[in-house]
């Protein structure tokens, strides 16, 4: 079983990117609690962050052949923008959540509208990092029966 987690643009801040929305944990601090989930699980995790849309699409992308099984996804800004990751997410069909911090509902309109979300197995918002150890449980969960 083989997760990838991908962060957008501007969550390497984390940590100190407005604390009161996006909480005080740093984002090496996460991967490191979500990579010690999947080896507890026996499973492998990849991290990956970037600040641009091009190569988010092209680890989503890589993806496709270098064993991943589920994608967990904070698309950051680039959810509200992007059809170009939507359609990567599309074009390699492999299962996804959604995460994001903050809820989004509560936030600027521009905010509520995603162009994942209905390509997602789910979403989760609003949970902190929480979301993202949610999420991957979820993953850990669906783990194909090949691959133990
Ligand atoms: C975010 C919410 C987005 O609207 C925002 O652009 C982000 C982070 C979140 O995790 O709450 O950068 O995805």
């Amino acid at each position: 079983m083989q997760v990838l987690v991908l962060h957008g643009p501007n969550l390497n801040l984390l940590g100190t990117r407005e604390p009161e929305v996006y909480g005080r944990q740093t984002l090496a601090q996460i991967d490191a609690e979500l990579a010690q989930m999947a080896a507890d699980a026996g499973a492998k995790l990849q991290s990956f962050q970037s600040n641009h849309e091009g190569a988010l699409v092209d680890r989503i992308q890589a993806a496709r052949t270098d064993g991943t099984d589920f994608i967990v996804i904070n698309p950051a800004a680039y959810t509200h923008t992007s059809v170009a990751i939507r359609d990567a997410l599309a074009g390699v069909s492999i299962p996804f959540i959604e995460v994001h911090l903050s809820n989004i509902h509560r936030r600027e309109a521009f905010r509520h509208h995603s162009y994942l979300s209905e390509l997602a197995v789910g979403v989760i918002c609003g949970l902190g990092a929480n979301g993202y150890r949610l999420a991957l449980q979820h993953a850990l969960s669906s783990r194909p029966a090949a691959s133990a």
